[in-house]
This record gives structure tokens, C-alpha cells and sequence, in this order.
């Protein structure tokens, strides 16, 4: 039973028999995502006072100028999970490829995959504005006692155990979920302990804000833009509020709260749309229908997709479930 005010340490150790298998492996995990997740939020907050800013020089995959804080989040994260050996793998936006981890002994017998977006919205960095960190982990699928495969990453959404986000904002706060529900936990600078200050988080069923990058409106597809015209209409509760922070976590944080759709489509120059399936979609809309929301790739639930590729992208529309379902029908409806 979530109790307001308890820290995520005793948290996490109370809810440890809820899962399945439960060895303590999950909570370890969770255990040092949270202190990554410290160490992190540290950098992040100095970064207005220190030379830290600016592109590394780097570019990552998906051609995007690498920052200097993304490649610092990646290896906090890395090295924490590597050191304490307790996942078999991770795959990271910031990696071309996944990386295997042998774990105590040698023995390749962890069970669990993590996969990660170290630093979303990292464009907000230099101009004092939330970004984040998701995560998502999955249970290998390769025999334990082998080295990890493509096929432990390139599992659909719905086979996640965990998923869940940073969001370093004027609170920083971690909200995750293993598949009983969703909580959220603000962490007390003073003292470095995460307390539980948003038990059992639920998306409005419906709301008033939309968010978009309209400034790409002219490449939408006809569906999205006729949804926009919709949220845009006087009628009933709308206009809709536009909102739009350009860092996922914090767009999604906000509309979970307040109620909304956030809304990355495909457009004619980004024909699969611009977030990843593995390390932004799937773990967000894990989140989203544990707390009663939808994800869907406009036609689709987001957590049925079968992945093909690490770094494959995927139109995104997440958010309250009436609000998707509306947009849905928009799609569906389209010229
Ligand atoms: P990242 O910083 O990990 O590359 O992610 C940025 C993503 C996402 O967080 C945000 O919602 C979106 O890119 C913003 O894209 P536009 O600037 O194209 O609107
Ligand atoms: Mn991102
Ligand atoms: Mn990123």
C-alpha cells in the first residue's frame, strides 16, 4: 500500500512481493536507477554555473548534435548499472549498439534488460528548461547463462516489467511503475531522499491541453491536422490550451497531471515521426495506461508494435484516453 510521505528506499522494499519473480533483482535495479538518477540531477542543476554547456562536438545516431550533459547522463547511467551488475544488457539512445553485460562471476545469469534515454529534451539544457531521463526494462528472452541478444531488446512494449522517468524540473522527480499502477517521488535536495509525494498517479480521462510542435503543422498528416483544428474550435470546453516544452518528460508530466494529448506525428521529413519506440514510446506509454491513459501510433496501441530496430522511430500520440481516442478517430477519418 502506497503511504504518502514514505521514502522510495522503504517503498521499494515494502512493495518488493508484488512482483512476479520476486528475487530482489527488480528492486536492486530500481535501487540504482535512483541513485544514478541522483547524480545526474546534481550535474543538471550546476549546469547554468559551470563551463558544462554547449555540443560535445559528437553526433549521435540519429545525426543529432550530441550535448555535453547527454554523453555525461549516458555513462552515470551505464556505469552504475554495469558496476553493480545486475542487468544483463543495456541498449541506450546515446549507443549505436547494445551493450552486454556479464554480471557477477561471469556468468551472464541476470535477468533483466534496461534500456534508456539518459538525457530527453536535451535541446531545454542551455536555456534553463526541465529535461529528463526514461527507462524501461524488460525480462530476458535468451536463455540465462548465454550473453544477451538483439531479441532481449527488440521486445514489444508490453512486455515490459518496469518503466518510468526523471524529470529534473523545479522538483526533480522520479515516477515509474511495474505494472501496478504508477507512482511519483520528489526527491529532498537537502537530504537526498526521494519521498512518495504522488501515490497512485492518474491521467484526467479528458482535459484541455494539446501538445505539438505546430510549427511543423504545414507537414502534418491531413488526420492531426484536422484534430488540431478540432482542439482549436469554439465549442463545448474548447479551445483546447496549447502547451509545449520540447522535452517529452515534461510534457507528459504535466498532462498526466492536468490532463491533455501530446502528439508527435510522422511529417513529410520525418516519415516514421522523431521519438524512439524502444526508449521514449514504450516506457512513456507503459506509464500512460498503468495510470489510465492510452499511446497509440495514431492507428495502434504503441505497446503491441513488434520492434524491428533499436533506434526505430514511431509517430506518438499519448495522453488522456478520450483525448487519444478522439484523435484516433481524426486519423482514422482522414482524406
Ligand atoms: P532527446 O533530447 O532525447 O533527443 O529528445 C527530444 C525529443 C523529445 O523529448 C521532445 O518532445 C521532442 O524531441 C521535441 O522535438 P521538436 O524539437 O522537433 O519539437
Ligand atoms: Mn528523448
Ligand atoms: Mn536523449
Amino acid at each position: 500500500m502506497a503511504k504518502k510521505n514514505q521514502s522510495l528506499g522503504e517503498f521499494i522494499i515494502e512493495n518488493q512481493n508484488e512482483f512476479k519473480y520476486s528475487s530482489g533483482e527488480l528492486s536492486r535495479l530500481i535501487n540504482s536507477i535512483r541513485l544514478a538518477a541522483k547524480v545526474v540531477n546534481h550535474e543538471v542543476n550546476k549546469a547554468g554555473l559551470v563551463d558544462i554547456l554547449g555540443a560535445a562536438g559528437d553526433l549521435n545516431i540519429q545525426g543529432e548534435d550530441q550535448q555535453k550533459l547527454d554523453v555525461y547522463a549516458n555513462e552515470v547511467f551505464i556505469k552504475t548499472l554495469t558496476n553493480r551488475e545486475i542487468v544483463c544488457g543495456i541498449a541506450s539512445e546515446e549507443e549505436d549498439d547494445y551493450i552486454t553485460i556479464k554480471g557477477r562471476n561471469e556468468k551472464n545469469d541476470n535477468k533483466y534488460v534496461v534500456l534508456i534515454d539518459p538525457l530527453d529534451g536535451s535541446s531545454n539544457i542551455d536555456v534553463n528548461v526541465s529535461v529528463g531521463t526514461i527507462f524501461s526494462v524488460y525480462r530476458r528472452v535468451t536463455p540465462s547463462g548465454t550473453p544477451v541478444t538483439m531479441d532481449d531488446f527488440l521486445q514489444p512494449g508490453i512486455n515490459q516489467v518496469a518503466a518510468g522517468y526523471i524529470v529534473y524540473g523545479t522538483s526533480t522527480m522520479i515516477v515509474y511503475t511495474t505494472g501496478h499502477g504508477v507512482n511519483g517521488f520528489t526527491l529532498n535536495p537537502a537530504i537526498g531522499t526521494y519521498y512518495l509525494s504522488h501515490p497512485l498517479m492518474k491521467f484526467p480521462e479528458t482535459g484541455t491541453i494539446y501538445s505539438v510542435n505546430e510549427g511543423n503543422y504545414i507537414h502534418f498528416p491531413q488526420g492531426v491536422k484536422d484534430y488540431i483544428k478540432y482542439c482549436q474550435k469554439e465549442e463545448e470546453d474548447r479551445p483546447y490550451t496549447s502547451r509545449y516544452i520540447g522535452s517529452l518528460v515534461s510534457d507528459f508530466h504535466r498532462n498526466m497531471i492536468k490532463g491533455g494529448i501530446y502528439i508527435y506525428p510522422n511529417t513529410s521529413k520525418n516519415p516514421d515521426g522523431k521519438l524512439r519506440l524502444l526508449y521514449e514510446c514504450n516506457p512513456m506509454a507503459m506509464i500512460a495506461e498503468q495510470a489510465g491513459g492510452l499511446a497509440s501510433n495514431g492507428f495502434k496501441r504503441i505497446l503491441e508494435i513488434q520492434p524491428i530496430s533499436l533506434h526505430q522511430r514511431v509517430p506518438f500520440f499519448c495522453g488522456s484516453k478520450k483525448m487519444v481516442e478522439k484523435a484516433e478517430e481524426f486519423m482514422a477519418n482522414a482524406k
